[in-house]
């Protein structure tokens, strides 16, 4: 970035020169640009101001050209080369070398909408934290108390100890505001933890590496449910974690939870990544048992795509500079071209590049305090400006002019507008279509008639046209005998970590004497197994179970049923 940054001091006064020599082009040259700026351009291209000097479109075209991901072909490679890397991380062989790491959750099957109860749930993912309490209710409804925390940057990066006890503390101070301390009693916990994780266990997972900006050392190969666990039992909090969930696994959960069809959950916000549910005799490296339901919900993890150069042909300079100033350069090269951490991050290189070119913000960026401003530093543009700017329709301009002011350009032109606006639009299409090449491969794979994929995630969220781009790429690139849909997840994170926590608990109860479950053998299983009530429709023939329910009141409340075991895999 600083190199950009440089090279424009020397070009400022240059740049003061061409905005005169503009203005005359631009009044003589009205006609003759509108054309040919119209001519040969993309869609997009129209967005272009078409008083501007002909060659400067084609310029500023010139640059955006190898962002463009419209041909169906090169999406149709991109596929390809996903599913084989997804072979390999299916395979025991190739495993420990591939970049997609396909990992097998002990998650069976989804939620049947009959699960209720009040489970705590942490969920840590990005740069806030949140503590939850959710409460299954009848008939598949939700109802959620939950406090956001900060994750500062000094935790982020610093030793992973210090990261639980902050995890510990925000659930203490939680607990207390809600009365959630009433003496003898051991809550259960779900803790979305949304990194990368070789699981062992329903509430045993090692970490392989992390991403979105964490370095926390100490942290990488250790199980993480342990050390939450020591931090939690540090501070004497009645809590006990019964099920570690990626965020992927927690959209499915929660969307399956409301529609039978979900086989995919996709999270597009700071970060990327995708889970679905396969057949079991196409994971190599399951190491469970056959029984029913004979599938398993892999975490993809499909960030990491890429790591191996595979993307090579349509990484851009500006792909390149984001991954070497990220604190995970070389990885997630997937995610660095789709995910929110990225996107405010690649349309910003792409403003400085075309400052440097003399095609945008012409004679505004004179005087050297410029150089402080967000425009000239990096993660200065936020992904969500991206959103805001692409909301903007027709000439107005007017979240477009607040987000420049916000960065630093004052009183910014109808072009400087015009063309900021077609850069994040050709910026977060690419990421779209890429995500939408990716679920393809998914839905797919899986060819069953219809398929709900979960979405969640704030880029996904607030992007006003993430989710049109998908789905028109998709149209082409699913098998015409599939019906899709992507259905928004509400807080699925929070709620899916609850519904694992749900069914483990009825797990739990049954299957006790049968299998090595976490709580089983240190006490606190009855004292955790108090709260999941499942009532499912295989239940009336169970026997009462000794499961116990907090109500809205935090009483306990004994509960009547307990939940089939095939739910869910416990470690073998
Ligand atoms: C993590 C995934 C997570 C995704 C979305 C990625 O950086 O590796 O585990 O699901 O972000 O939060």
């Amino acid at each position: 970035m600083s190199t950009i940054a440089t090279i424009l001091q020397d070009e400022i006064s240059t740049a003061t020169l061409q905005k005169g020599l503009y203005a005359i082009a631009a009044c003589t040259l009205i006609g003759a640009a509108a054309y040919a700026g119209y001519k040969a351009a993309e869609p997009e291209a129209k967005h272009l101001p078409s008083h501007r000097h002909p060659e400067s479109n084609e310029q500023i075209e010139k640059v955006l050209e190898l962002l463009r991901l419209d041909d169906e072909d090169k999406l149709r490679i991109i596929m390809q080369s996903l599913e084989r890397e997804m072979e390999l991380g299916l395979s025991p062989a190739t495993h420990p070398t591939a970049d997609v790491k396909m990992f097998a959750t002990y998650v069976r099957s989804t939620a049947d909408g009959s699960e209720t109860g009040q489970v705590l749930a942490l969920d840590l993912g990005g740069t806030n934290f949140r503590v939850l309490l959710v409460d299954l209710l009848p008939q598949s409804k939700v109802e959620l108390t939950s406090k956001i925390f900060v994750i500062p940057q000094s935790i982020m990066l610093g030793e992973g100890s210090y990261l639980f006890r902050h995890l510990a503390d925000c659930l203490m101070e939680f607990m207390n505001k809600e009365n959630l301390n009433k003496p003898g009693v051991r809550y259960p916990l779900g803790f979305t933890f949304s990194f990368p994780c070789k699981q062992e266990g329903l509430a045993s997972a090692r970490l392989s590496t992390w991403t979105k900006g964490f370095t926390c050392s100490g942290v990488v190969n250790e199980d993480v449910v342990k050390m939450l666990q020591a931090a939690i039992d540090e501070k004497n909090i009645n809590v006990q974690c019964v099920a570690l969930v990626n965020d992927t696994v927690g959209t499915l959960m929660a969307c399956a939870y409301k529609d039978p069809n979900t086989e995919i959950g996709l999270i597009l916000g700071t970060g990327t990544n995708a889970c679905y549910m396969e057949k079991l005799d196409r994971v190599g490296t399951w190491d469970g048992d056959y029984n029913d339901p004979k599938q398993v919900i892999i975490n993809m993890e499909w960030g990491a795509f890429g790591n191996n150069h595979r993307l090579n042909h349509i990484r851009t300079k500006y792909d390149e500079e984001v991954d070497l100033s990220s604190v995970n350069p070389g990885k997630q090269i997937f995610e660095k071209m789709i995910s929110g951490m990225y996107m405010g991050e690649i349309v910003r290189l792409i403003m400085l590049d075309l400052i440097h070119q003399n095609l945008l913000f012409i004679g505004k960026c004179n005087g050297s305090e410029d150089f402080k401003t967000p425009l000239f530093t990096r993660g200065g543009f936020y992904t969500k400006y991206v959103s805001s700017v692409e909301m903007d329709e027709g000439i107005g301009f007017s979240n477009t002019r607040r987000v420049l002011e916000d960065i630093g350009i004052r009183n910014p032109s109808y072009d400087d507008c015009a063309i900021v606006q077609h850069i994040c639009k050709i910026v977060s299409k690419r990421a779209a279509r890429l995500a939408g090449a990716g679920l393809a491969v998914l839905i797919n794979r899986i060819n069953k008639p219809n398929v709900t994929v979960g979405v969640d995630g704030s880029l996904y969220r607030y992007h006003p046209r993430f989710k049109r781009n998908m789905e028109k790429c998709m149209q082409n690139l699913v098998s015409k005998n599939i019906k899709f849909l992507l259905q928004l997840s509400n807080d699925g994170s929070g709620i899916g970590a609850a519904l694992t926590v749900a069914a483990a608990e009825a797990l739990s109860n049954q299957e006790k004497s049968k299998r090595s479950y976490p709580l089983s053998d240190d006490g606190s299983g009855k004292g955790a197994g108090l709260i999941a009530v499942v009532a499912s429709r295989y239940l009336q023939q169970l026997s009462q179970s000794t499961s116990t329910l907090h109500n809205h009141n935090n009483e306990k409340v004994p509960t009547q049923f307990q939940k089939h075991l095939s739910t869910l895999q416990s470690p073998m």
